[in-house]
C-alpha cells in the first residue's frame, strides 16, 4: 500500500516538475509537491511496517536511549541488563572481537519488545559507520566501555591500543559532538595512575601510566577533558579497579576468548582452574612488600560498578565533568583471593608460586570517598568469597563461555 501510493506521489511530482518547467513562475505547485513528498515519507517512517529501527531514530518522552559501545562483552553486558531493568532504551555496539553475541542474545530474550534493545555490529574504528549510527539513532547518552583491555598484550600491540582506545574515542567524541549528544559516561582504569607512591589512591592522585593500555586510556581522558572545556556535555569518568563477579541471577558471565587467556584476568585463572582448563593458577611474586608477600589489588563487583554508571548517569551535569575512582577501598592479597577462589568453587585448586612478573606493581587500592560522598555510591558486593561463588555459578553451568553463540 505504502509502495503504491509512494509511487503516485512520485508520478505527481513528476508531472508538476515537468508542468513547472513548462512554466518556471509556478512554484507554487512544486514547493506543494514536495511538502506531500516530506508528509509521505513521515507517515513511513511512523509506520509499524517501516522497519525495526524507527522507533531508536525518534526521541520519545520519557525514554532514555543509551548507546553502550562494548555492550556485548563483559561489563558492558552487565550494564546493559540493568540499563534494560531500569527501563531505559538500549542500543549495543559492538564488532564482537571479544564480546560473546550469546550475551546479547540473553539480554534480547529478556527484553524483546519493540524498542528496548537493538544490537548494532560495528566496529567503532571505522569513522563512516560510527557517523551512521550517530545519523540514525537518537541517542540521549553513551556509555563507552569497547575496548581492548589486557595490559600485558597492550606491551605486545602498543599500537593495536592506541588506535583501539584513544583514536576510537576520539571518533566517538567527535559523533556526539556533531550529533548533539549531551552525556558521555566513560570507562577509565586505575592503569592511568600506574605505580603511586601513596596508597589509597585518590582522583588527586597524579597519572604517570606505566604501560600502553594505561596509557592510552589517560590519553582518552585528556581529550575529553580538553573537548569538556568547550561544550555543554555532562561527563563522567569512571576509574575502575579490579572488576570480577557477575549477575547474581545467573543471566551474565565472563567469557574472554581462550586465546585471550594467557593475558586473562585472575578470576578468569582460578575458575579455568577449578574447572581442569588449565592445571593449577601461577601466583607470581610472593617477596612483595605486603603482609603475605602477595600483591594487592581492590577487587571490585561488576554489579557495583554498573550500579555506578546508574549513578553517575543520574548525577551528570552540563558542562561538568566528574571523575570518580570506583574501588571498594580496601586491598585484598592475591592469596587472600586465591583461598576465597578455593571455598567458592570447593576445590583444592593447585597453586604454583612463580618470580614477580615484570611491570606489577605491590599495591593498588582505592579511595572510594569521593563517590560515596558525590553520587552516594558504596560498594555492597564486598564479600570476596560471595562475589566469586555468584561467578563460578555461572562459570560452572557454561563451561565453554556462551557455547555456540560465543562469537
Ligand atoms: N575488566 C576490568 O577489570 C576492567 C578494569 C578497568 C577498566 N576496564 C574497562 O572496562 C571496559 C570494558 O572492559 P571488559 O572487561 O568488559 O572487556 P571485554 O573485552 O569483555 O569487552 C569489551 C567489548 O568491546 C568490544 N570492542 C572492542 N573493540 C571494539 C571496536 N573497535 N568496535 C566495537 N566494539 C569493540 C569487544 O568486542 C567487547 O565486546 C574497557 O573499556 C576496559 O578498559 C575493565
Amino acid at each position: 500500500m505504502y509502495g503504491c501510493s509512494l509511487y503516485l506521489f512520485f508520478l505527481l511530482i513528476g508531472m508538476e516538475y515537468l508542468d513547472a518547467r513548462r512554466k518556471p513562475y509556478n512554484v507554487g505547485k512544486v514547493i506543494f509537491g514536495l511538502v506531500l513528498i516530506a508528509l509521505c515519507v513521515f507517515v513511513l517512517k511512523q509506520s509499524p511496517g517501516f522497519g525495526d529501527n524507527s522507533v531508536f531514530s525518534r526521541r520519545e518522552p520519557g525514554v532514555t536511549h543509551v548507546l553502550v559501545t562494548g555492550g556485548a562483552g563483559y561489563i558492558g553486558s552487565h550494564a546493559a541488563l540493568r540499563l534494560l531493568k531500569d527501563n531505559y532504551r538500549v542500543t549495543i555496539v559492538d564488532n564482537l572481537s571479544r564480546g560473546n553475541m550469546g550475551a546479547v542474545k540473553v539480554l534480547q530474550e529478556l527484553f524483546p519488545q519493540p524498542g528496548r534493545l537493538q544490537f548494532i555490529f560495528a566496529d567503532l574504528g571505522d569513522q563512516k559507520s560510527v557517523n551512521k549510527i550517530f545519523a540514525e539513532n537518537a541517542f540521549d547518552a553513551v556509555m563507552h566501555f569497547a575496548a581492548v583491555a589486557y595490559v600485558g598484550e597492550s606491551t605486545m600491540e602498543p599500537l593495536r591500543y592506541y588506535h583501539n582506545i584513544t583514536s576510537n574515542t576520539l571518533l566517538v567524541l567527535e559523533a556526539m559532538a556533531f550529533h548533539g549528544v549531551k552525556t558521555l559516561i566513560y570507562s577509565s582504569t586505575c592503569a592511568t595512575y600506574g605505580e603511586p607512591e601513596k596508597m589509597p589512591i585518590t582522583e588527586a592522585t597524579p597519572q604517570f601510566p606505566i604501560n600502553p593500555y594505561g596509557k592510552a586510556k589517560k590519553m582518552a581522558e585528556d581529550i575529553i577533558l580538553d573537548f569538556s572545556k568547550r561544550t555543554d556535555m555532562a561527563v563522567m569518568i569512571l576509574r575502575y579497579f579490579n572488576v570480577i563477579g557477575s549477575d547474581p541471577e545467573g543471566r551474565l558471565g565472563e567469557a574472554p576468548r581462550p586465546e585471550l587467556r594467557e593475558h586473562g584476568r585472575i578470576s578468569g585463572a582460578c575458575f579455568d582452574a577449578a574447572l581442569g582448563v588449565i592445571s593449577g593458577l601461577k601466583v607470581k611474586g610472593t617477596d612483595y612488600p605486603t603482609a603475605d608477600g602477595t600483591c594487592i589489588r581492590d577487587y571490585i563487583d561488576v554489579t557495583d560498578l554498573v550500579d555506578a554508571h546508574v549513578k553517575a548517569f543520574n548525577k551528570a551535569e552540563p558542562g561538568k565533568v566528574g571523575i570518580y575512582n570506583v574501588g571498594t577501598g580496601r586491598g585484598r592479597s592475591v592469596k587472600e583471593f586465591v583461598d576465597a577462589c578455593k571455598k567458592a568453587t570447593g576445590i583444592d585448586i593447585k597453586i604454583e608460586y612463580l618470580n614477580r612478573r615484570p611491570g606489577d606493581y605491590a599495591e593498588v587500592y582505592s579511595d572510594p570517598t569521593k563517590i560515596n560522598k558525590e553520587l552516594n555510591w558504596t560498594a555492597q558486593y564486598t564479600d570476596l568469597k560471595e562475589s566469586l561463588s555468584i561467578a563460578w555459578r555461572w562459570q560452572k553451568s557454561h563451561p565453554h563461555g556462551y557455547g555456540a553463540n560465543q562469537i
